[in-house]
């Protein structure tokens, strides 16, 4: 088990800067998900510590060592990529025991890893087949098996379940959480799936152009999102946005013609002077039925569309002149054209700065 520490990395592809100034702090053991759209740096920062990149400037430590000349062979990591790379002319078991082999571990020693490596992964009776013989899935733990291996104390995955089916995902989702608490390594994964991000970690870096916006645990990233971009990014259904105004000295919030209470909000969360804002309500925090009357905010609505979803239902309506979604149960018989009672509590939503979208 081995912390890593990134400061102030910094990347250049000739005049174009992915990464700027970067600064993170892995913890011993610590599963962190790096997440972000497409493009935003996640598999260049990766490969920066990995070693597969030559830093522009900054540090990497693993382990308290300053790696950030080392070899990617010395940094003592293994890397899982979204294609398996296997070598299809050998068996499941030449797969896992090739870099051994190479790095003329001895005989019995490789034998013990694969088999432990195998036992882990559930491959075992898989180990003479070729990767060809092997469903996406399956090739995917062989892969992960190739860096299991290594007996290395930080492992880094990029986006190691984005080629497979949706039900396999969440079932090897469920299977590397297992083997992170199984093997205590220190794991950062990247993915631009925010389920996938949410479930797996204990910290999430949410990463936009090459910048880190926030890093913290998935509740505080979805409950106290740091800007209104991480709000956005983080939660299905999207968080819902209303443009408006802090009125009242902080205690309303004003948006079309509705007015939304703030009672409660300063005393939990941070001083409000009036100004341009944004207040996010998750869908989630909607509430129908026979509790709506108590909540400090509601309204009447008349229901555009509607999705059934199984464990529960999501409801699209207008509100404030905005679009508006919100989650009932799965059990609630509701069809586009109803009327309904909505309500909740804008004190636990978020407020974000006009300008500066920064969490208020
Ligand atoms: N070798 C390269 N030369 C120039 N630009 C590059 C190179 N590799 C990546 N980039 C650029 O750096 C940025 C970050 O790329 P990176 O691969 O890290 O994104 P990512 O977050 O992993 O995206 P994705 O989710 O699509 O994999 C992108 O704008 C990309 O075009
Ligand atoms: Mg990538």
């Amino acid at each position: 088990m081995t912390n890593v520490t990134v400061k102030d990395l910094t990347l250049d592809f000739g005049a174009v800067r992915v990464l700027d100034k970067l600064n993170i702090d892995i913890q011993e053991g610590e599963f962190l998900v790096l997440l972000g759209a497409s493009g935003c740096g996640k598999s260049t920062l990766l490969n920066c510590i990995a070693g597969l990149l030559d830093i522009s400037d900054g540090e990497i430590h693993i382990g308290g060592r300053n790696v950030t000349w080392e070899e990617p062979s010395e940094r003592g990591i293994g890397m899982v990529f979204q294609s398996y790379a296997l070598y299809p002319q050998m068996s499941v078991e030449g797969n896992l025991s090739f870099g051994l082999k190479n790095a003329r571990v001895p005989k019995p020693e490789i034998a013990k890893r694969v088999a432990r490596a195998a036992e882990i992964l559930q491959i075992e009776p898989l180990l003479k087949r070729k990767p060809a013989a092997l469903s996406g899935g399956q090739r995917q733990r062989v892969a992960i098996g190739r860096a299991l291996v290594r007996d290395v104390d930080v492992f880094l995955f990029d986006e190691p379940l984005s080629n497979l089916d949706a039900k396999l995902r969440a079932d090897l989702r469920v299977e590397l959480k297992l083997l992170h608490q199984k093997l205590d390594n220190t794991m950062i994964y990247v993915t631009h799936d925010q389920v996938e991000a949410m479930t797996l970690a204990d910290r999430i870096a949410i990463m936009r152009g090459g910048v880190v916006q926030q890093i913290a645990s998935p509740s505080e990233v979805y409950d106290r999102p740091s800007n209104k971009y991480v709000a956005g990014f983080i939660g299905s259904p999207t968080i819902n946005f209303f443009e408006g105004s802090i009125t009242d000295g902080g205690r309303e919030f004003l948006s079309a013609d509705l007015h939304f209470p703030l009672t409660g909000y300063e005393a939990t969360q941070g001083a409000l002077t009036a100004r341009p804002a944004w207040l996010g309500i998750r869908p989630e925090a909607v509430i129908t039925g026979t509790d709506v009357a108590q909540q400090p905010f509601t309204a009447d609505i008349t229901v555009e569309l509607v999705e059934p979803m199984g464990s529960d239902t999501l409801i699209y309506t207008t509100l404030a002149g905005t679009p508006f979604r919100f989650r009932m149960s799965g059990k609630a018989s509701v069809a586009a054209g109803d009327t309904l009672k909505i309500g909740f509590d804008p004190a636990q939503g978020s407020l974000f700065d006009k300008t500066t979208e920064k969490r208020l």
